[in-house]
């Protein structure tokens, strides 16, 4: 790994990157989960063009005390079935230890390769009920639920977090990200901004150094860099200059479904329009008709072309009927 700062080192993102037990992330990027995009049919298209290595869900919530069902898991893990070479990162959000690590225990008998704790969603819907980020005001928490989850859990799924920098403040990413490794996460994905930053603009530098301390606070627990990765230079450029371990895509997968495969391959060209195309069709040859469908698939259009682009102004003012004539 390049230490931070150093303009000359390489960076290999296809090095296979070994975690607890049986999980081996197959290379130093993947697609960090989007809640509400990530449906059925996104991650079947994404897994018939072969764009990510590995399967990282979005959060299932725990909800209180009560595990799931045998049949509610079954249900949640159907569509990794696709692609059952892909390796199953299964992420929770909660913040009862025992429901936590009831329900890892449950997902872990069906075969997920890790689970991974959700302590970043700022939503104000999962905070509001202290779950998610508000979690990262106390880091003897964070040791508390990632500690039992780790005890319930056979020793060959790996635990791992995501992470935001802080609840209102960053200065507390030393204390946070010991809390989850003493604890016993093997893999940590951090966003750089703090969770009242929500989604604006933080300083280019500040990102850095944030990212940066979480890395080298970790020690030998390699750290993926999340935040604003939109191409291949910005992927490479923020591991040299954080020394973090790899990185996760996530936004910029959807202006680029090609992106985390480019970032392995080292392949630096920006998606094609046909490819943009080619991920498009594919989805809506997946969406139903209904208006939650239709406008989970505009929002799919806005993000691959930009709200003020001719594509989705074009794709907004479309009946269903012509919408889908001109995406497949
Ligand atoms: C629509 C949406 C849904 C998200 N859902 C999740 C989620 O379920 N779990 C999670 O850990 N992060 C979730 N995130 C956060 C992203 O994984 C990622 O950390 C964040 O967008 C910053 O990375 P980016 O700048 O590459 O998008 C979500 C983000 C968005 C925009």
């Amino acid at each position: 790994m390049p230490s931070p700062g150093s303009a000359n080192a390489t960076f290999d993102f296809r090095a296979p990157l070994r975690l607890s037990g049986r999980l081996t992330l197959p290379g130093r990027a993947v697609l960090s989960p989007l809640q509400g995009v990530m449906t059925r049919t996104f991650m079947q298209a994404a897994a018939r063009l072969d764009l990510i290595p590995l399967w990282f869900t979005p959060f299932f919530s725990t909800g209180g005390v009560s595990v799931p069902k045998r049949a509610a898991i079954l249900r949640k893990l159907a569509p990794y079935c696709l692609r059952p070479d892909l390796p199953l990162v299964f992420q929770l959000i909660g913040r009862d230890a025992r429901s936590l690590a009831a329900t890892a225990a449950g997902f872990a008998e069906y075969g997920v390769h890790g689970i991974n704790l959700n302590f970043a969603c700022p939503s104000k819907t999962v905070t509001a009920s202290g779950n998610g980020a508000y979690l990262l005001r106390s880091p003897e928490t964070l040791f508390e639920l990632t500690h039992a989850v780790r005890e319930a859990i056979s020793p060959d799924v790996s635990v791992s977090v995501k992470l935001r920098a802080g609840w209102d403040s960053p200065g507390s990413i030393r204390e946070i990200v010991r809390a989850v490794c003493d604890a016993g996460a093997d893999w940590i994905v951090f966003h750089y901004r703090t969770a009242t930053e929500a989604y604006r603009p933080v300083d280019a530098s500040e990102r850095v150094r944030r990212i940066a301390c979480a890395a080298e606070s970790a020690g030998g627990v390699p750290v993926f860099g999340n935040g604003d990765v939109v191409d291949c230079a910005g992927a490479e450029a923020l591991v040299r200059a954080t020394g973090c371990a790899g990185v996760a895509v996530g936004r910029g997968f959807l202006s680029d479904p090609w992106l985390v495969r480019r970032i392995l391959s080292g392949d630096r060209n920006p998606a094609s329009e046909a490819e943009k195309k080619e991920f498009l069709r594919l989805l809506i040859a997946g969406t139903d008709s209904t208006k939650r469908g239709r406008n989970w698939f505009l929002e799919c259009v806005k993000m691959t072309y930009g709200a003020e682009s001719a594509e989705f102004r074009e794709a907004r003012e479309s009946a269903w009927d012509a919408l889908r004539a001109r995406w497949s």
